[in-house]
């Protein structure tokens, strides 16, 4: 007990090799054999059939009857937007995968837990999805810190891990057990310069929360690529994932009479940044990354959203037809539009069981073999090769808020 305790808080060391309890197990008839020198053979027997018994129990068999696939995503809390959306996504790409007959024989069954947007929840989760359901591959996170957290724990158990939509480049850095369906942000932070380059504003300001290793991130590579091409950062203004009253730093912004404001977080707070831009009488247009894909940007920010843009991976009015019949499906399902989650959600979940099926088996090494060697899966989202890097190079495209609706502007290709 006391060991099996010290193996979900270390991240699951040596889980991995398919019995952790038979590590554990023979550690510990070891231990009692030297000290019960005077043990019955007979009792010893009923020992080794004991821990014969719970070693099978506990250990992902290949004789199980499902493939148990886990998933991490903020269900509830802040960005419950992002996980309740990628969520969606994810199953019923395992509904369709298992009633297209399901994997080597077996049905796929999705084991999901909630890190409530909190920082130090996905590890604990994570860590639990490994040691008691034996899951042979982790889909998740959106949000890349809660992905960072992940990513060591998988890789130090040997578990292949995909992200649908993390696009800090640090995320797939940390090892190769760990892959991403979506493109990274030193892309995404080029596509939102270009744009404010074709625009003409070479006047920027940046507001960045600090608490997101993505905002971060976001920001440094537009910083990176505008001041290289013309553009002069006027301002750089931080704030924490929660803060409601960004005055302060909007006060600071507007008298340096930015073009165009970055506000590279998430879509809970660019929504009040917007709205209180326009109360202060900033006329500035803003612009965001993914993370500003939610409906509740709209709900919160109203009219002070209008005539924004934003970069995401991929657009409801693209006329391709894995883009429309993955919204006919998702709509006739739950009764209401995909957003970008939704559709890389269901896209790493697709990819999975393709590299599953090539691979033969879910053994985690093979399986990451199969995974690496990914190669134009026609995805939702686009075509899908996963690079040297576990990357996906993918085009990105530009929405405006108009009217209450993301409106697609372009495609930016890699
Ligand atoms: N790219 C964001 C991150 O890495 C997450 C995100 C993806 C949010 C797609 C919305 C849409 O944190």
């Amino acid at each position: 007990m006391r060991a099996r305790a010290r193996l979900e808080r270390e991240g699951g060391d040596g889980i991995s090799n398919g019995c952790a309890s038979d590590q554990l197990q023979s550690k510990g008839a070891r231990v009692y054999a030297a000290s019960t020198m005077k043990l019955s053979s007979s009792l010893c027997i009923v020992a080794c059939l004991f821990a014969a018994v719970a070693c099978k129990k506990m250990a992902p068999s290949e004789a199980a009857t499902e493939i148990v696939v886990g998933e991490f995503a903020s269900l509830s809390g802040a960005t419950a937007s992002f996980g309740q959306s990628s969520h969606k996504g994810t199953a019923m790409a395992v509904d369709e995968i298992n009633a297209a007959g399901g994997l080597l024989g077996k049905k796929m069954r999705l084991v999901s837990e909630d890190d409530q947007s909190k920082p130090g929840e996905a590890a604990t989760v994570v860590r639990k999805l490994i040691s008691r359901e034996h899951i042979v591959a982790l889909l998740g996170e959106v949000a890349s810190s809660r992905s960072l957290e992940a990513a060591p724990i998988c890789q130090q158990a040997g578990i292949p891990m995909i992200s649908p939509a993390s696009t800090n480049p640090k995320v797939t850095e940390v090892g190769d057990f760990v892959f991403r369906v979506c493109f990274i942000d030193p892309f995404q932070g080029t596509v939102l310069s270009k744009f404010a380059l074709s625009k003409n504003w070479k006047r920027v300001a940046i507001l960045t929360d600090v608490k997101q290793d993505y905002s971060v991130g976001l920001s440094q590579f537009f910083k990176a690529h505008i001041s290289a091409n013309g553009g002069t950062i006027v301002s750089e203004q931080s704030y924490s994932s929660g803060d409601k009253d960004f005055k302060a730093q909007l006060t600071a912004i507007k008298g340096t009479t930015p073009d165009v404001i970055l506000a590279s977080g998430y879509y809970t707070e660019s929504g009040l940044i917007a709205l209180q831009a326009r109360e202060l009488q900033i006329a500035a247009p803003l612009i965001g990354g993914d993370g500003w894909d939610s409906p509740s940007l709209i709900e919160v920010g109203g009219k002070a959203v209008e005539g924004s843009f934003f970069s995401n991976h991929f657009s409801v009015e693209d006329p391709a037809p894995a883009i429309q019949t993955f919204l006919k499906k998702f709509n006739d399902k739950y009764h209401e539009q995909p957003d970008a989650m939704a559709a890389l959600g269901y896209d790493s979940a697709m990819i999975l069981a393709d590299a599953i099926k090539r691979a033969g088996t879910t053994e985690g090494p093979k399986l990451r073999d199969a995974l690496a060697a990914t190669k134009d899966f026609s995805a939702v989202t686009g075509k899908i090769t996963l690079n040297p890097q576990r990357n996906a190079d993918k085009s990105a495209v530009m929405l405006e808020v108009r009217n209450g609706q993301f409106k697609y502007v372009e495609t930016v290709a890699p």
